[in-house]
């Protein structure tokens, strides 16, 4: 069959991209296990270095998701499941109102309307994020929290939840939306996210670099790793659609840590000399989103799925210390 990956160029597109081609095979909406055939990915930016470029069943799709002609040109007859990761992230959307609608909505609906033309009813994974959520929160949210985003990302990916959850309930889709925590650490440069700081203030130092952190120390964070994201989200599409109830709509595991916390993390792992690089500056946008986004989850329902968090944030910083040391040389 065919898999689809909007934003499949991007950051977790390219990683989860690269562990269905290692997996070869998932479950389509009618449970059955399928040879994955061929795998599309989809972005306005080509998809470049990737060993795994090469592998024959790999082709990809350049242009706007919010183009219906150009979502037509990868969704076709024979498409098994589709991962909507396409995004703008939760700096640009809230700077540029209209880009968020733009790509975060409209592109969603276009997508879904689309796969409403299948004559068998497609698996949808969109990646929601846990900025659905905001204002005055319990320390702990329930699976069940009322949405109240208190951005505009947080705004749109609530609208894609109800979309999918809608769509699927009149069976145009067999959706699940996956509200996945901060993800860190990210290589590469830093990105338009309200929470990049999470990832650049252990990067950066690793690398020999000065970071400065636009969030107050006691900021606390509800992050994962980017291995366990694509192990979850592999996990939240392969569950059987009979296990999502009256809702399609989960919070991934994670873990809460205070961004003094990570910075403790790096100074045990790395040392005084790469800790010290990180310096404090406010920035008070940044802060305030940061701040309104919830700290904690239950994710009763997502563990109950088989998803997991990871284990300490010393072992995040560990794990990208090794995959910085294994792609060393290699094209970033
Ligand atoms: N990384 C995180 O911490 C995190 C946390 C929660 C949710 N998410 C969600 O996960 C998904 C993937 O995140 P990521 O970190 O890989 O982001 P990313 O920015 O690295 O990747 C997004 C990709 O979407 C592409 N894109 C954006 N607008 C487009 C358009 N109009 N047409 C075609 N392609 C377009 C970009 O070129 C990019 O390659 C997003 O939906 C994001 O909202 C990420």
């Amino acid at each position: 069959m065919r898999v689809v990956i909007t934003g499949g160029a991007g950051f977790l597109g390219k990683l989860l991209a690269a562990k269905i081609l290692e997996r070869g095979a998932l479950t389509d909406a009618s449970g059955q296990l399928r040879e994955v055939s061929e795998l599309v990915l989809v972005d306005m930016n080509a998809a470049q270095g990737e060993p795994w470029l090469a592998d024959k069943r790999v082709s990809q799709v350049i242009g706007d998701v919010a183009d219906r002609n150009v979502l037509a040109q990868a969704v076709s007859a024979n498409t098994g499941s589709v991962f909507h990761l396409a995004a703008v992230v939760s700096g640009q959307a809230e700077a540029d109102f209209d880009i968020g609608m733009r790509v975060n909505v409209d592109a969603t609906r276009t997508l879904l309307e689309l796969m409403r033309t299948l004559s068998l009813p497609a698996k949808f994974v969109f990646t929601s994020s846990i900025a659905v959520f905001g204002g005055a929160l319990p320390a702990v949210l329930a699976d069940d929290q009322i949405l109240t985003p208190q951005g505009s990302y947080g705004a749109q990916k609530a609208i894609g939840e109800m979309l999918v959850s809608d769509m699927a309930r009149k069976g145009m889709i067999d959706g699940r939306s996956l509200r996945l925590p901060t993800v860190t650490v990210r290589p590469g440069k830093p990105n338009k996210a309200a929470s990049s700081f999470a990832s650049g203030i252990i990067r950066e130092p690793l690398a020999g670099v000065d970071a400065v952190c636009p969030a107050a120390p006691d900021a606390k964070m509800w992050v994962q790793s980017p291995p366990r994201v694509i192990d979850n989200l592999l996990i939240g599409h392969e569950v059987a659609a009979s296990h999502l109830t009256h809702t399609r709509s989960i919070s991934v595991p994670g873990i809460t840590v205070s961004v003094r916390d990570m910075v403790d993390s790096l100074r045990r792992v790395a040392g005084d000399h790469v800790a010290d690089r990180v310096t404090w500056q406010l920035d008070p946008t940044i802060d305030r989103l940061v701040s309104s986004w919830p700290q904690a989850f239950s994710a009763e329902r997502g563990k109950a799925l088989g998803m997991t968090a990871d284990t300490s944030f010393d072992d995040m910083v560990r794990a990208y210390l090794v995959y910085i040391n294994s792609t060393k040389g290699a094209t970033a």
